[in-house]
């Protein structure tokens, strides 16, 4: 008994010692495993206490938009109750197909859209449910093409619990899909319905892959180079060269955390040096 109180006691007075002041202390950026300096971050975890849709509000818009049908596309509506909060995580989901015509599908894109390199990490599990891509992805759709680079699962590939499909669009020329743009990769061994983490790393001229930390792929072509958001999302339109589907049941995709470390088109590296300097040149934050 008296053990046990003096060790309690000893417990709380080196968890005081070290205080969390993680906020504070990162003036000076953050380094990730790979030596890269990011100047800022985005760090949403949606197994908070404070709830999931609490978490999306601070640093993502969940989308409304609408897409119109064509010869092999059914319509996506993109609805605001498809993103919820599910097994204290985040839930994005399309529901299972009503025969209506149009998907009801959820995404969420980052508030910020100025983001230019970084590295960015969601922990994840893929929906089990046949006919949806499940995406991962940076966005600017003012471009032509636009920019993008993609994290994709296609749920009904046989083996989509380990196959990922990575692609800077445009991923095709004159029709043919482009190698050099796109890859799919199998990790053998791994199961993606269960939650790991993927992540993209993009820098000037390449864009690395990851899975649960390991180097699964890299594309050197049709690299991004404009500020964009970042998005994910869950969707179908019943195309059979993509998502197919549209699933009979609903398909979940749940997500614990995104965390993005990166530099953007709003904070200048003189910002940056002068924000680390009035912090008292603190050591940078390890990622
Ligand atoms: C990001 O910002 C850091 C700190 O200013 C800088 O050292 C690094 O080169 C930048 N990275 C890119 C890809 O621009």
């Amino acid at each position: 008994m008296f053990l046990s109180l003096a060790f309690v006691t000893l417990a709380a007075s080196l968890a005081s010692a070290v205080p969390c002041k993680r906020q504070d202390s990162c003036a000076c950026g953050y380094v990730d495993d790979t030596g890269a300096v990011w100047r800022e971050a985005v760090e949403s975890d949606f197994t908070s206490s404070s709830g999931a849709l609490s978490v999306v509000q601070q640093s993502w818009d969940v989308q409304t938009w609408t897409s119109g049908s064509s010869d092999v596309a059914l319509a996506r509506q993109n609805v605001a109750e498809n993103v919820f909060e599910y097994q204290d995580a985040l839930g994005l989901k399309t529901s299972a197909y009503d025969g209506s015509g149009t998907t009801k599908v959820a995404e969420i894109d980052s508030k910020r859209s100025d983001i230019l390199f970084g590295t960015f990490r969601m922990r994840a599990q893929v929906p089990s449910t046949p006919g949806v891509c499940f995406g991962f992805f940076s966005y600017n759709g003012n471009t032509t093409p636009v920019s993008e680079t993609d994290i994709e699962f296609l749920t009904a590939m046989p083996d989509y619990y380990q196959r990922v499909h990575y692609t800077n669009q445009p991923g095709n020329v004159n029709g043919e899909t482009d190698f050099d743009a796109y890859h799919n990769v199998v990790v053998d061994g791994a199961d993606f319905t269960t939650f790991g983490e993927h992540r993209f790393d993009w820098h000037p001229g390449s864009s690395t892959f990851y899975y649960n930390g390991a180097l699964t792929s890299t594309i050197t072509k049709n690299v991004p180079a404009i500020g964009s958001a970042i998005l994910a999302n869950v969707w179908s339109n019943g195309d059979p060269g993509w998502s197919a589907g549209p699933p009979t049941a609903d398909a979940i995709a749940t997500v614990q955390y995104i965390k993005m470390y990166f530099n953007s088109t709003s904070v200048s590296e003189d910002q940056f040096v002068s924000q680390c300097q009035a912090a008292g040149n603190v050591a940078q934050c390890k990622i």
